[in-house]
């Protein structure tokens, strides 16, 4: 039977507009709802336990609004949350994402990769599982970023400190001889030109984003076969303060948009 439905998308914060965008340039009559989680933002330094209760419940906010796919538009809380999601949701599409050593592993040619990523994420069992399974005889330097997500989160895109920063973690993988590095956060991919300017002309910066859309785009044609677009829209909520949701996501956005406040229930 027909039935129209949405993308549902979350992230502790604005990072997962980078996919947002993918996701509307490849499906662009769909319905998208956008959660930034900004009160509970960082995840990087969060328990598992506390990103899948937060997964969980922003997940059954994006459902009750009409979503019936639900992309996680963040590695960290993919890392601690996807399997969780899968298990109670599983009559929904859930896609998650992860950073892309396979791709970036095909495109070293020093054999050295470096992954830009949350500590969450880096520490996570299933970055270990994916290291197994892809890295081969590549050499993967990790690099957690602390401060970085905040940076992103304050719109500080060009900032001197947050240049600093990302000085500051691109260095090790650099001296180790790394022509690869991962952008391993959906945070991350705002700053890709400001991290082209730090590490040079000569680094592959390997993103996820547009791969995600891809897969979302399969997955809806694959499992939901009778679904009807609800016409293009694109909703923006937050758990944090909106005025300046709305000024940020704005401006990341590319047009003016207003967010609204989740319900007290799923703050
Ligand atoms: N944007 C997220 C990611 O992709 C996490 C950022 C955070 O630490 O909140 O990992």
């Amino acid at each position: 039977m027909n039935h129209s439905g949405a993308i549902g998308v979350f992230d502790s914060g604005v990072g997962g507009l980078s996919v947002l965008h993918h996701v509307r340039q490849i499906l662009p009559n769909e319905r998208l709802i956008y959660i930034a989680d900004s009160g509970h933002v960082p995840y990087g330094d969060k328990s598992p336990a506390y990103i899948e209760a937060r997964s969980l419940t922003l997940t059954r906010y994006l459902l009750s609004q009409g979503a019936d796919a639900i992309v996680i538009a963040c590695n960290t809380a993919t890392a601690a949350a996807a399997h969780a999601l899968r298990v109670k949701y599983n009559k929904f599409p859930i896609i998650g994402m992860e950073p892309a050593v396979k791709p970036a592993v095909a495109a070293t040619k020093s054999g050295v990769v470096g992954v830009l990523a949350t500590v969450g994420t880096l520490e996570s069992a299933r970055f270990a599982a994916l290291l197994e399974k892809y890295a081969g005889h590549v050499k993967i330097v990790t690099q957690g970023c602390p401060g970085l997500v905040e940076q992103v989160e304050r719109g500080h895109l060009t900032e001197a400190d947050t240049r600093r920063l990302i000085e500051r973690y691109a260095a090790p993988l650099l001296v180790q001889g790394a022509d690869t590095i991962i952008l391993g956060c959906t945070h991350y991919a705002f700053l890709a030109p400001l991290i082209r300017e730090v590490v040079g002309a000569d680094i592959t910066l390997v993103d996820t984003g547009e791969a995600v859309a891809r897969q979302v785009q399969r997955r809806i044609q694959i499992e939901l076969p009778h679904r009807l677009s609800a016409g293009a829209k694109v909703e923006f909520f937050t758990s944090g303060d909106t005025e300046q949701a709305s000024r940020i996501i704005s401006g990341l956005w590319g047009e003016a948009v207003s967010v609204l406040q989740l319900p007290q229930e799923f703050l």
